[in-house]
């Protein structure tokens, strides 16, 4: 199995978790313990070096971002550890927390150690209550065998490390929405600048990570950069937790080499193929704010880079899988309710576009479209623009903008019968048997 494995080597089953003892006797806290014995700044130019990238989605390299925290301020430096886990497709993050708990332990109180803080709040989806009580379960040993606490393995050194319950809004796992939560407020995400690094949880340096990011950690400091950039290539260092889900066999959460997995793997080797013996029709890679692939774009390896030049994003690695039966009219629909009832409101092309895009693609699919309506649909999604083009405060937005514009790119025929057909199969199907039960 060697390294290919690393985060979930050692995990129990799905259902159990790791208990204090099992996780020490598979080599644990030896990362943390090799940590405190070193500078804070080597801690960091060791994440550096290693080249891990962010895996909530933007894919930003953790040491580069830790190294932003700005020293001698006289304020308390934050971790945030994102836990959110609330894209939908994304399912990896829990298998950390439920089967290896002490795994993000021990890497929060490392990272602490790296960038001056004291205080790590893991920020756990509300919904995620199975996580809850594992991390909490943990936590209780973590202090009774002092890796949390007031005297971290005997070093003298305090740190501690809170659970948060989020509060159910998809917003609140943007990193400043998540902080906004944590400080008791509506989850609003906030302007950048000033980034969180700077200023952050009560406006002190703050930095956040994703829950498989910082677990990397405790890896990166005990084996050494070397032996983490085994796997992977230059452009993705380290394994990849990946969740495959929608229309295959077996829907499940793999570790895999990035550089060596490609998306046609994880779906045909990893998840059974896609079920029912039926085709593949397309394929959203990164969670549902990316760019949907169609199904001759797949034979790539699940590197950030190679899913870019592929035309779409690794992000947050949930790969939707949509079978040949699939209207594209309906997908888009659903991912456009959800993006209209999670925007937070604060930014009107995102409040009221958002809306639009759903109303619009809601007339095409219940039969009610104007052939203009198409382009129409695709001149709103660029006129909403989003943060990428600073006219919204969040991604939000854009993650409604990119799959709208490729849905429409890739799969526009869909678009265009539905037109042209009187709606979406999936609507007539539901009139017909609405017409069914009321006759
Ligand atoms: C609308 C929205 C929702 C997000 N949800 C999550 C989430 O649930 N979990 C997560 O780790 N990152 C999420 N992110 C990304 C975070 O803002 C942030 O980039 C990440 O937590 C940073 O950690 P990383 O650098 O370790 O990836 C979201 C971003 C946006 C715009
Ligand atoms: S882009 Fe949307 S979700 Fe983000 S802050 Fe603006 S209104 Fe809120």
């Amino acid at each position: 199995m060697g390294l290919r494995d690393r985060l979930l080597q050692h995990a129990p089953p799905i259902g159990s978790s790791q208990s204090y003892d099992d996780y020490v006797a598979s080599g644990g806290y030896q990362g943390l313990k090799k940590a405190l014995g070193m500078e804070p700044d080597a801690v960091t130019q060791m994440v550096l070096e290693a080249g891990v990238r962010g895996r909530g989605g933007a894919g930003f390299p953790a040491g580069r971002k830790w190294s932003f925290v700005p020293k001698g301020t006289g304020k308390p430096v934050y971790l945030a550890c994102n836990a959110d886990e609330s894209e939908p497709g994304c399912f990896k993050d829990r298998q950390i927390m439920e089967r290896v708990p002490h795994l993000l332990i021990e890497g929060c109180v490392a990272a602490c150690h790296a960038i001056g803080a004291q205080i790590a709040y893991i920020y756990v989806r509300g919904e995620y209550p199975q996580s809850i009580a594992a991390l909490e379960a943990a936590l209780v040993e973590a202090r009774e065998k002092g890796t949390v606490g007031s005297d971290v393995m005997g070093s003298g050194w305090a740190c501690d490390v809170w659970v948060h319950k989020g509060a159910g809004a998809y917003i609140c796992g943007e990193e400043t929405g998540l902080l906004s939560s944590l400080e008791g407020g509506r989850g609003y995400p906030r302007i950048k600048p000033p980034f969180p690094a700077v200023e952050g949880l009560w406006r002190s340096p703050t930095i956040i990570n994703n829950v498989e990011t910082l677990a990397n950690v405790p890896l990166i400091v005990r084996d050494g950069v070397e032996a983490f950039k085994s796997v992977g290539n230059d452009d993705t260092t380290g394994t990849r937790l990946v969740g495959i889900s929608g229309h295959v066999e077996n829907p499940c959460d793999v570790e895999i080499d990035p550089a060596t997995t490609t998306i046609r793997d994880l779906i045909e080797t990893h998840a059974g193929g896609v079920w029912k013996g039926r085709k593949l029709k397309a394929v959203i890679p990164g969670g549902s704010s990316v760019p949907v692939m169609p199904a001759d774009a797949i034979d790539v390896p699940f590197t950030y880079g190679a899913v870019r030049d592929a035309g779409s994003l690794a992000g947050a690695a949930g790969v939707i899988v949509m079978d040949e039966t699939t209207c594209m009219v309906d997908a888009l629909l659903n991912l456009m309710q959800f993006y209209h009832h999670e925007s937070c409101g604060q930014c009107t092309p995102c409040r009221e576009g958002t809306g639009w895009l759903e109303k619009l693609v809601t007339r095409i699919w219940k039969g009610e479209g104007r052939p203009s309506d198409i382009d129409l649909l695709d001149s709103v999604a660029d006129t909403i623009g989003g943060a990428q083009n600073g006219k919204t405060i969040c991604f939000l937005a854009d993650s409604a903008v990119m799959p709208t514009k490729s849905f429409l790119k890739h799969f526009r025929g869909d678009f265009v019968a539905a037109v042209e057909n009187g709606g979406s199969p999936v609507w007539k199907a539901q009139e017909a048997r609405r017409a069914k039960v009321s006759a």
